[in-house]
């Protein structure tokens, strides 16, 4: 079988590698792609848009591509699935209807609170004087939203009363564009964050090994939030019986109350959680695809093979599937480009990927692109670095094992990813 993996990141490298280790799956096709994807065996980059759907449509046809991966939200946001289900395509991501869990923040809060799934306590508002009277009805510390995709810059967690009117001014400025037409003001959770993924066929929805992401830019959690610069799983921040907890009180209400709404949500749901002190789970917002970097720390522990745990949500067959998980740990760190997340420069040799692998490491590719037979930095999370081991201590030096092999000017990366787990 051949399949087509929509998208240009990490996670998009991630997916194609994982499909390609089944012996089923005999070629990928990469919509755009990056150099990693470009140089990995039997898979191949097209330079297509991916909000090009026709294109994609065609060129999926008469290749006989049958299965199409979606990996960034802006096209499943903007109803790639529908379209390309419609051509008799088989697609892994949710319809238009159901991807609005990621799209819009308020319309994701309405369903969490119709659900009964535990997060904070919100409000949405469309008017910003209401907001603001909001705000100082609230107090500080509270947490600000633009309601649409932002590309992870759309939250504010305001400290003090002067920093939220700030981002309400901001976001009704038009800062966001069309993205902030609602904002969501929400209370300040405290605890650890985890990301649990979950397959899922509209019925049945089973997660995959919780994974804990390290936002900030800079060691210790300190500087602004990036796209997320390392990842490791499966995180023992969600115990057996958080994961538990996160199944029968977040995960099974979302996919029953989507039903009720008539939406038959098939592929990934990503619940960001934060676990308050006392343990308990409360949902920060849904995504509707994979994470970036937790898929480069998540898929390498599966061991059913990726394009079977698909074709079963797509089939509506997930109930009769078990997942089969590798013992042991996984562990991403992300190599940036210097100055990310604010500008960066591009187009450096990156040297060292033989070495690197040879450690045992998976260098998964962000931001690179191929140039004859050089490989280029292309983008400001540039290389995510997975190494595995039977300990997190061994996954995360077999990671910077690797890192120590790769070299290009500026490059840019956390020295304490999975600090939190260092020793168990
Ligand atoms: N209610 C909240 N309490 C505390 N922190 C929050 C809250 N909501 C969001 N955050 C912080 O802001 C980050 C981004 O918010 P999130 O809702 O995940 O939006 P996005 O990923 O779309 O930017 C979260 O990862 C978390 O660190
Ligand atoms: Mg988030």
């Amino acid at each position: 079988m051949k399949a087509l993996v929509v998208g240009s990141g990490g996670r998009e490298h991630t997916l194609a590698w994982s499909l390609l280790r089944s012996p089923k799956i005999t070629e990928v096709v990469c919509v755009p792609g990056n150099g990693g994807t470009a140089t990995l065996p039997h898979c191949r980059n097209l330079a297509m848009n991916p909000g090009d759907f026709e294109g994609i449509a065609r060129f999926a046809l008469v290749n006989n591509l049958e299965l199409v991966v979606v990996g960034p939200e802006q096209p499943l946001a903007d109803g790639i699935t529908d379209y390309l289900q419609g051509q008799g395509l088989k697609v892994f991501g949710p319809c238009q209807a159901g991807a609005q869990i990621e799209a819009s923040k308020a319309w994701a809060k309405a369903l969490m609170v119709e659900a009964g799934i535990p997060t904070a306590k919100a409000e949405v508002f469309t008017d910003e004087a209401a907001a603001l009277a909001y705000l100082n009805q609230e107090g500080a510390p509270l947490v600000i939203k633009a309601d649409g995709l932002a590309a992870g810059k759309g939250v504010t967690v305001a400290h003090t009363l002067g920093e939220a009117t700030q981002a309400i001014t901001d976001i009704f400025s038009g800062k966001f564009g069309a993205a902030g037409r609602q904002v969501v003001i929400e209370a300040f959770m405290t605890g650890q964050e985890a990301s649990v993924l979950a397959v899922t066929d509209g019925k049945t929805i089973r997660p995959l090994v919780p994974a804990q992401d390290h936002k900030a830019i800079g060691e210790g959690d300190t500087g602004p939030n990036t796209g997320g610069m390392g990842a490791y799983a499966p995180t023992p921040v969600v115990t057996p019986e958080i994961l538990e907890r996160v199944q029968r009180l977040v995960l099974e209400p979302a996919i029953a109350t989507l039903r009720r709404r008539g939406i038959d949500y098939r592929g990934i749901l990503y619940a960001g959680l934060m676990i308050t002190p006392a343990g308990e789970p409360q949902v920060v917002e849904f995504n509707c695809r994979f994470g970036d970097p937790e898929t480069q720390a998540v898929l390498p522990l599966l061991e059913t093979p990726l394009e079977e745990v698909m074709l079963a949500c797509i089939e509506g067959r997930l109930e009769t599937l078990d997942l089969q998980w590798q013992t042991g740990a996984a562990a991403c760190v992300v190599v940036a480009a210097e100055g990310y997340p604010d500008s960066y420069p591009k187009g450096m040799d990156i040297t060292g990927f033989e070495e690197a692998a040879a450690t045992g490491a998976l260098v998964f590719h962000g931001g690179t692109r191929r140039q004859g037979d050089r490989i280029l930095a292309d983008g400001g999370r540039v290389l995510g670095v997975t190494g595995l081991g039977d300990s997190f201590e061994g996954a995360i030096a077999n990671a910077y094992a690797a890192i120590d092999k790769i070299r290009f000017e500026g490059m840019y990366y956390r020295r304490d990813i999975g600090y939190r787990v260092m020793g168990s």
